[in-house]
């Protein structure tokens, strides 16, 4: 299996393989690896010639020096997950100062207002973050496509976002939420979890999909109520928002118009550890 530490070698390597003309896969990870990743692993193995994968706690998107410090880190078995699906995939797991220049930080971006909203207004500065780090990965990679899954879907937008704003020549990929059987999305986070945590945080699903049934009839303000009482009745969870938006600008939703796309977004904090989740909203009336 092929690791790469600099950014240079790795261009190098891909540029070759392009002019062979072999198509380029790509999934930016920050390892920790879980089903949910592997998912898009498979998706890119499926759709091109050659899939690369980049391992990187990219520290200009963390908000939170504390959850950069705890964030798990889990090169070996990352590494032997991917090998088992196929020793094939290029690794990039970069020198942090390499990869940034010996300037850890942010390029500052405008989305068009998608970075102002919910994550954006929580955890400031992190979609600047998000986008300096694909910015860089895409200029090493050049991908023809690169896969994101839908857990973080403010995220999926702001990278189509960024792509159409730069003239970025590579297909973004949503893929859709992995869960565990219990509902729990996947989350690298997931395995800081104390048992009495994991044991509730399947409830924040349970609560999603009973919005989702509800948002079919009554009103907004109805949804609303019902997640935060919800969650607020529980004893290990705690709730940070719970926002209904619109599935394109993300802006919160006044009314329900039928024929537009809405989704659920919601983070809760199970003890430390916080949890992010959402569902599509499909109005009847
Ligand atoms: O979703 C993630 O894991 C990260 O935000 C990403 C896209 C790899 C950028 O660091």
């Amino acid at each position: 299996m092929k690791v790469f530490h600099y950014k240079k070698a790795l261009e190098n390597h891909l540029k070759n393989l392009k002019k062979q003309g072999k198509s380029i896969g790509f999934v930016p990870t920050m390892g920790a690896l879980h089903q949910g990743h592997l998912a898009l692993v498979k998706n890119s193995l499926k759709d091109n010639d050659v899939t690369a994968v980049s391992i990187f706690v990219n520290p200009t998107q963390f908000d939170n020096p504390d959850d950069l410090k705890k964030y798990p880190r889990t090169f070996e078995s990352d590494l032997a997950l991917l090998k088992n699906i196929s020793p094939e995939i290029i690794v990039f797991y970069p020198d942090a100062h390499d990869f940034y220049d010996g300037q850890i930080k942010s390029q500052h971006f405008d989305f068009d207002g998608l970075e102002n909203e919910m994550e954006g207004k929580h955890r400031p500065g992190h979609f600047d973050g998000v986008g300096t780090v694909v910015k860089k990965l895409f200029e090493v990679v050049q991908p023809d496509r690169a896969y994101f899954g839908e857990k973080d879907f403010q995220q999926l937008q702001i990278i189509k976002k960024l792509v159409e704003k730069e003239h970025l020549p590579i297909e973004i990929v949503p893929i859709p939420i992995y869960r565990e059987a219990d509902g729990l999305a996947m989350s690298s986070r997931n395995r800081r979890l104390t048992k009495h945590h994991r044991t509730a945080a399947p409830f924040i699903y349970q609560v999603l999909k009973q919005s989702a049934i509800l948002f079919e009839k009554e009103n907004l303000e109805t949804v609303k109520k019902f997640v935060e009482n919800a969650i607020a009745a529980h004893p290990y969870l705690e709730l940070e928002y719970f926002e209904i938006a619109d599935e394109q600008t993300l802006k919160p939703a006044t009314q329900k118009i039928a024929g537009n796309k809405y989704r659920g977004f919601i983070v809760v904090y199970a003890g430390e550890i916080r949890l992010i989740d959402n569902i599509s909203l499909v109005t009847s009336s």
